[in-house]
């Protein structure tokens, strides 16, 4: 029988993303559920696996309701300690939150380098010749939302192939993410993938490689446009866009680079 949520007060989301599952193997959740269960708080206690909190770098994570608790580095012992603080005091351990309602700043000692970072790199390519080159996010949440938004500029995209073959967008037929990893492109006679979704390593090697793991953001006075390329540094695909098109070079700049204004430079 499912759980009755009217007797649930407190929530434990536990992250089950590839990060956390690394470093905990799941211990924190399974300490949890016994302690939960013989302790005779389960059925005021609900706890749900989630996927990635975006919080990698303190993983283990957990996030508990209500009150916006996110707790870092959990271990089996550490998350006795914060059920009890929670379910017996109705207070959180300080010492091991990243966050919780109300603060304006994070507690981590391990801040990711942020997307605000991204700069432009003047570059002798050998595929695209002399340009201004940035690396982005490479992860679906990034690299989906691009797409979705090229959708609504198709006349001034294009796809490249690894084998040179140039497709336009506005010529698309259909455009879907329905797939666990892949993005389809349908034209009237041809199809293209493109491999956004987390590969896990049980999958075949093939799909694994085909996983878009370097986005690269390249202007100059001719070109403007984006390339992937997978985690061996293989090309996949170049989207370009037509170089007057302020609208999406606008668009990849804040939101794909988070750029705040203009094209940064830093190096030659
Ligand atoms: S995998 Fe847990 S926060 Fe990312």
């Amino acid at each position: 029988m499912g759980k009755d949520l009217t007797k649930v007060e407190t929530t434990f989301y536990f992250c089950d993303g590839g990060s956390c599952r690394k470093a905990s193997r799941d211990l924190p959740l399974r300490s949890a559920q016994a302690y939960l269960r013989n302790e005779q708080l389960w059925e005021n206690t609900h706890n749900v696996r989630t996927r990635c909190n975006g919080r990698c770098e303190d993983a283990p994570t957990c996030i508990i309701q209500p009150g916006n608790y996110w707790y870092k580095h959990l271990d089996s012992v550490k998350i006795i300690e914060i059920i009890k603080s929670h379910v017996e005091e109705n207070k959180p351990v300080s010492e091991y939150l990243i966050f919780q309602e109300g603060w304006v700043q994070m507690e981590s000692e391990k801040g990711r380098p942020s997307a605000k970072d991204s700069f432009f790199v003047e570059k002798e390519d050998d595929e695209l010749g002399e340009v201004f080159l940035a690396r982005s996010f490479t992860s679906d949440q990034y690299t989906y939302p691009l797409l979705v938004f090229l959708m609504s500029h198709k006349e001034d995209v294009s796809i490249t192939e690894p084998s040179g073959k140039i497709l336009q967008f506005k010529n698309l037929k259909h455009f879907e993410y329905v797939d666990t990893y892949k993005a389809k492109l349908e034209w009237e006679k041809h199809n293209f993938e493109i491999t956004l979704g987390l590969v896990p390593k049980t999958e075949p090697l093939v799909l694994q490689q085909s996983k878009v793991s370097f986005t690269e953001f390249f202007y100059s006075q001719q070109k403007r446009g984006v390339r992937f390329k997978n985690k061996l540094g293989k090309h996949l695909c170049t989207l370009m866009f037509a170089p007057d098109n302020d609208t999406i070079w606008d668009y990849c700049l804040k939101v794909q680079l988070n750029m705040l204004s203009g094209e940064r430079i830093v190096e030659k």
